[in-house]
């Protein structure tokens, strides 16, 4: 009888609001954005799990796309979004999957190898990074429409029926490459997925960070067409605004990325889209990008309908740390002063949270323009001062002293000291130098593009955080190398292309980048051919590389010996002649270091890995807590170290944070108050990536992406969603 009564009264909402299984939720009680919703808030209004029942959480389901990379090269960072009650989801090779949210039952797959144009459908090649997918429909709900990227094509599926819309764009699909006002050779690429205003699909892309890496301007699609309706130039053009900032004029026309990689937000009602960017081509040095780089490192306003220009708060200068914004930003109403203010919030690699008026720029708190290190290598011109915000208080440690170096075993400190005194310095914001400088938190934050969430009651945002130092040390861009052998020519390709990731010996890191010493034993020439060609995962096409060049590459790594055939394939222009090269620089870093000891682990103090609380009310760290933990280490009688990761939170109105992100494999669940853990779980690979909740007839559910594959974690390829029995 009660069972009766009860379902009667869960039968009720539906008949007067229409129910949600049926609708497109837009807000806060759905998960129909990469994000949660547009505001980026990763926040749902789910109340069913509470700090009182998640530990009864069990499996509902597991989805296998099957699809991994059996060398554990593979990855999945795709936030899932639900819609109707169907989950849209992407595999590590980017297939894109329709799933039944509440039983994981296969609706439909698209798979992109199968409309791969240029029929080079190599299925390493589709081995790259999406971070989610867009949904829109025409107001009539008709016209439902899935957008994701696939490299350098961002495609528009039929969200029914799992078919490409063949009249959008060139034949379903956009092509990055196109419409950025010069011609794009080098790498471009959808991540993180765009965002919809009106009929409007707005997108960024990433591109290599190479001196010469492509524009990374913002822009507006038609999302019936594929028209472009607008652009807006990161690196602005004669007569438009911020211009005149640049000491060299020419810089628009030579210069590229200033990108927006990480996702934005948009504010609906204003009708302002909020547009994160990263730093300009070449990294580490900027002696050809004099100035403080605008609209690079910036958080930017522009008219959603029209792309002009709003305001902007450029929050590092002159970058030369990589220090690109690195998630969407979090819009969120506080009060502050006896005022209530919009707000636009934004987490930082270095570990800081941003907090602006989104109407006009103003920052909520104080920044302070502090003196920063200015001895610098010949050639570059450091900004003397950097934005360092007086609240809200750093997510993450700022700095990284002697006496922060490990002391997990005597051995151990000593061998790291002795490492850790290699690297001359250790202040935040000293110019890369020859001697070495500390980038802590690291190149891959503090903050990264798993994003925060924010609990819109409340207005605590939660950071899911890596302390983790890399050492930036600098070197000479090899030079002198003879070009009058197949092998030589390769050799100087390589430098010019490779050597930045894989390193002057090709020995990569170890770990995120791969060694290509003896790369003929793991792959033939083709498919290392393909590799350069396609770029896999993190790595980067070069589209750019000719025929014959790839030839004198292969020759070099492979070791290939000199042959009389080798002269017709001789490329004609050596490739260090400055004809080749757009922006020569003199310097570029040996590497991208972690500073890690002989078993693996962090050579810092923990924590490794970080769950912090920030209300951004008051502006105070509300509470810190080590995320994840080693269990080999954990046993011996440590305290939770935490690891370094990669994914971001979610926050209920039910009381809880979701996360998985740790290198540990495990997804847990805290109780948003008080940052005790309540509840874990083993995935089948590292949860990499954001989890989603949504709830179906009444019931809530977390899902995660379960990819690995990053930090030597083992690939994996499926979907895990977890709900009360
Ligand atoms: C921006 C950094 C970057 C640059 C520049 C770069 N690579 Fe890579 N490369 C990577 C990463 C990251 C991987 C691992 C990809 C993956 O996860 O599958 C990789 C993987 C490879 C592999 C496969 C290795 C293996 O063990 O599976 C080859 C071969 C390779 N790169 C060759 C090159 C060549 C040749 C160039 C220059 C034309 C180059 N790379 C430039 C980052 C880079």
């Amino acid at each position: 009888m009660s069972r009766y009564i009860s379902l009667f009264f869960l039968a009720l909402p539906c008949l007067f609001v229409s129910c949600k299984k049926h609708k497109a939720g837009t807000g806060h009680d759905g998960w129909s954005t990469y994000a949660g919703a547009k505001d980026g808030d990763r926040y749902s209004s789910n109340t069913e799990l509470t700090p009182e029942n998640v530990s009864q959480l069990q499996v509902a389901w597991t989805y296998s796309s099957n699809d991994k990379d059996s060398a554990n090269r593979s990855q999945n960072q795709c936030n899932p979004i639900m819609i109707d009650g169907i989950l849209y989801a992407t595999s590590p090779r980017l297939k894109l999957l329709a799933l039944d949210a509440a039983t994981g039952e296969q609706k439909w797959v698209f798979d992109p190898v199968t409309h791969d144009t240029a029929k080079n459908a190599d299925p390493m090649a589709f081995y790259k990074i999406c971070r989610g997918v867009t949904y829109w429909q025409d107001t009539a709900g008709g016209n439902k429409r899935i957008f994701y990227s696939v490299g350098p094509k961002t495609f528009a599926i039929d969200a029914e029926t799992g078919q490409p819309i063949m009249n959008f764009g060139k034949g379903g699909y956009l092509d990055l490459a196109e419409d950025l006002g010069r011609k794009v050779t080098s790498y471009i690429s959808g991540t993180t997925p765009g965002v919809i205003y009106k009929d409007l699909l707005i997108i960024g892309a990433r591109v290599d960070e190479s001196e010469d890496a492509a524009p990374g301007h913002i822009r507006a699609y038609d999302v019936m067409t594929g028209k472009l309706r607008w652009i807006f130039h990161t690196i602005p053009e004669p007569g438009e605004i911020g211009f005149n900032t640049w000491p060299d004029s020419t810089a628009w026309k030579r210069l590229g990325s200033a990108n927006n990689w990480a996702g934005m937000a948009v504010d609906e009602k204003r009708g302002i889209v909020y547009v994160p960017t990263g730093s300009v081509g070449g990294d580490f040095y900027g002696g050809h990008r004099k100035g403080p780089d605008l609209f690079a490192n910036c958080m930017l306003a522009l008219d959603a309908a029209t792309g002009k220009y709003i305001w902007h708060y450029q929050v590092v200068h002159h970058d030369l740390w990589d220090r690109d914004l690195p998630a969407n930003p979090n819009l969120v109403t506080i009060n502050h002063n006896g005022k209530t203010i919009d707000a636009v919030a934004q987490i930082t690699k270095h570990g800081f949270v941003f907090m602006f008026d989104r109407t006009n720029g103003q920052p909520i708190f104080p920044i302070e323009e502090k003196p920063v290190p200015t001895n610098a290598l010949p050639g570059e011109e450091p900004s003397p001062t950097q934005p360092i915000p007086t609240l809200p208080q750093p997510f993450a440690r700022q700095h990284f002293g002697p006496e922060d170096v490990t002391d997990i075993s005597p051995e151990t400190h000593t061998d790291m000291m002795e490492k850790y005194n290699k690297v001359k310095y250790n202040a935040r914001f000293t110019p890369p130098s020859k001697d070495g400088d500390w980038i802590f938190p690291g190149f891959d934050g503090g903050g990264e593009w798993g994003g925060a969430a924010v609990d819109p009651e409340t207005k605590i945002m939660y950071i899911s955080s890596s302390e983790m130092p890399w050492a930036q040390v600098m070197i000479d861009v090899p030079k002198n190398v003879d070009e009058h052998t197949l092998q030589g020519a390769g050799h100087a390709i390589y430098n010019r292309y490779c050597i930045g990731c894989h390193g002057p010996e090709l020995k990569g890191n170890g770990t995120s980048f791969p060694s290509l010493v003896n790369i003929g034993k793991k792959y033939n020439e083709l498919q290392i051919g393909q590799i350069i060609a396609g770029g896999r995962n993190m790595m980067p096409s070069f589209k750019q590389i000719t025929a014959n060049q790839k030839q004198a590459l292969l020759a070099f790594l492979l070791k290939i010996p000199a042959k009389p055939s080798d002269a017709a394939i001789m490329p004609k222009e050596p490739v260090s002649s400055t004809k080749n090269v757009q922006n020569p620089v003199p310097y570029m870093m040996d590497g991208y270091k972690r500073f890690l000891d002989k078993d693996g682990y962090p050579g810092i103090k923990p924590p490794w890995g970080t769950l912090g609380a920030v209300d951004l009310t008051s502006g105070k760290l509300l509470w810190k807590v080590p995320l994840g933990e080693y269990p080999e280490l954990t046993k011996k009688g440590i305290p939770k170290t935490g690891t370094e990761l990669y994914g971001g939170p979610l926050v209920t109105k039910g009381g809880l944070v979701f996360v998985a992100a740790t290198k540990d494999e495990k997804i847990h669940a805290f109780d948003k108050k008080t940052g005790k853990q309540l509840w874990e779980a083993k995935l089948p690979a590292a949860g990499y990536a954001t989890p989603a909740t949504y709830s179906i007839d009444g019931k809530q559910y977390v899902v995660i992406a379960c990819g690995g594959g990053k930090i030597g974690s083992k690939s994996g390829d499926s979907y895990v969603c977890f709900a009360l029995p």
